[in-house]
C-alpha cells in the first residue's frame, strides 16, 4: 500500500489505514493507556507500507524503505538494564512492572510534583509517527511509533525562562532489572535535549509501536523518540523528567566522553573513533545504505544547529 504524502513525520493514522481501524486503534491505545494489552492487537496487517517517492529523501537513489518488521522491533532491542545482546531485553523484560507508573517533574517549571501517564500523556491526542531510527551502532530500522509531541507534555509542566535544557531518567530499580547488578553504565540511564530540540515537533513521547502499547523491550510505558538522533538519545522508560539550567551530563558521555556526545546528531560526515558512520544496515537488509545527515530530517531540524560546528558539538 502506497501513502501519499509529503513528509513521513506528517503522517496521521488516517492517511495509512481507513477511518474505521483508526478508531478501533485509537480506542484501543487509550484503553490500553491504562490496562494491560495483552491478547490485543491493533488492525495492521494490512499496513505492508512503502514510502512514497515525496516521502523519501533516497529518491532518485532507486532505495526504497520500508517499515521494519515488527518481530525486529520487538527482538533486536538496546536496553542494557536487561542485558547487553540484542535479543536479552525482549528475554528478559517481562519483569519490569509498568501499571502503576509514576515520573516525577523538577527543575524550573511551574508545575513540579509526581504525575501518573496518564496525566502527562492526553491519549485522545495520540498520532502514528513514521520514523526512521538510526543507532549508533550502524543498524537502523523503520518504525510506526504511536505518541505525542513532547512539546504538548511539556507546555503543561510550564517551564520557566531558566529552563533551557529538558532532562530524562529512566527507572533504575535492581528488582526488575536484571542487568544493573552488572554495571556497564552509571544507573539510572540518563538523557537530555536543549529546549528548542525538545519542543521541536519532531520529537516524540512514544507510548506505542504498531498500533499497540509500547512492549517493554522498547521502554514502556513511555520513552523518547528523536528521530534525527542516534537512538541511544531515546531514554526508555522514563520516571524523572527535569528543566534545568545547564547543559546535563548524559549515561554515554560519562562513559566515554570522546565518542558520545550531547548533541549525538547522525551525522555521515562525522565518524565515530571506532567507525565509520557512512552507511549503516537496515534491519531486514543484506546490503548496507548511505546515512542521511540528520537522518534525513535535515530540511526540518538543520537550522537548530545553524552557526554550530557539528564536528565539535557531536
Ligand atoms: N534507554 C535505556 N534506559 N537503556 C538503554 O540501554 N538504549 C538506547 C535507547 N534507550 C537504552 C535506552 C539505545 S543505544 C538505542 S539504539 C535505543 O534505545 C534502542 O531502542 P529500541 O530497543 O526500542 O529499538
Amino acid at each position: 500500500m502506497l501513502i501519499k504524502i509529503k513528509k513521513p513525520w506528517e503522517l496521521s493514522e488516517n492517511d495509512v489505514t481507513s477511518v474505521g481501524n483508526y478508531k478501533t486503534r485509537r480506542d484501543f491505545i487509550k484503553a490500553a493507556g491504562i490496562v494491560t494489552a495483552a491478547g490485543m492487537m491493533a488492525p495492521y496487517g494490512a499496513l505492508a507500507r512503502t514510502l512514497t517517492a515525496a516521502a523519501n529523501p533516497y529518491d532518485g537513489r532507486d532505495i526504497k524503505e520500508e517499515l521494519t518488521d515488527k518481530r525486529a522491533i520487538l527482538g533486536y532491542n538496546n536496553y542494557y538494564e536487561f542485558g547487553m545482546d540484542k535479543s536479552d531485553p525482549s528475554d528478559n523484560a517481562h519483569s519490569l512492572i509498568t501499571v502503576p507508573w509514576s515520573i516525577t517533574v523538577d527543575g524550573h517549571c511551574e508545575k513540579p510534583g509526581t504525575y501518573g501517564v496518564e496525566d502527562l500523556i492526553d491519549f485522545n491526542a495520540l498520532e502514528e509517527r513514521i520514523y526512521r531510527m538510526r543507532c549508533v551502532e550502524a543498524w537502523s530500522m523503520v518504525i510506526p511509533w504511536v505518541g505525542v509531541s513532547l512539546s504538548e507534555i511539556i507546555k503543561k509542566l510550564e517551564p520557566t525562562s531558566k529552563a533551557k535544557y529538558v532532562y530524562f531518567e529512566t527507572l533504575e530499580d535492581e528488582a526488575q532489572m536484571p542487568a544493573l547488578l552488572r554495571g556497564v553504565i552509571k544507573w539510572p540511564y540518563k538523557e537530555g535535549l536543549r529546549m528548542d530540540e525538545a519542543m521541536h515537533p519532531l520529537t516524540l513521547m512514544a507510548v506505542g509501536i504498531y498500533g499497540e502499547t509500547l512492549a517493554n523491550q522498547n521502554g514502556a510505558p513511555l520513552r523518547l523518540v528523536v528521530p534525527w538522533k542516534y537512538g541511544f538519545k531515546g531514554v526508555k522508560s522514563i520516571v524523572k523528567i527535569s528543566f534545568w539550567e545547564d547543559e546535563p551530563n548524559t549515561s554515554w558521555m560519562r562513559l566515554a566522553p570522546h565518542e558520545y556526545g550531547f548533541y549525538a546528531n547522525v551525522n555521515p560526515e562525522v565518524s565515530h573513533p571506532r567507525w565509520s558512520q557512512a552507511k549503516e544496515r537496515r534491519i531486514g537488509d543484506f546490503s548496507r545504505r548511505p546515512t542521511l545527515k540528520f537522518n534525513g530530517y535535515g530540511e526540518e531540524v538543520a537550522s537548530l544547529y545553524a552557526g554550530m560546528d557539528l564536528r565539535k558539538n557531536y
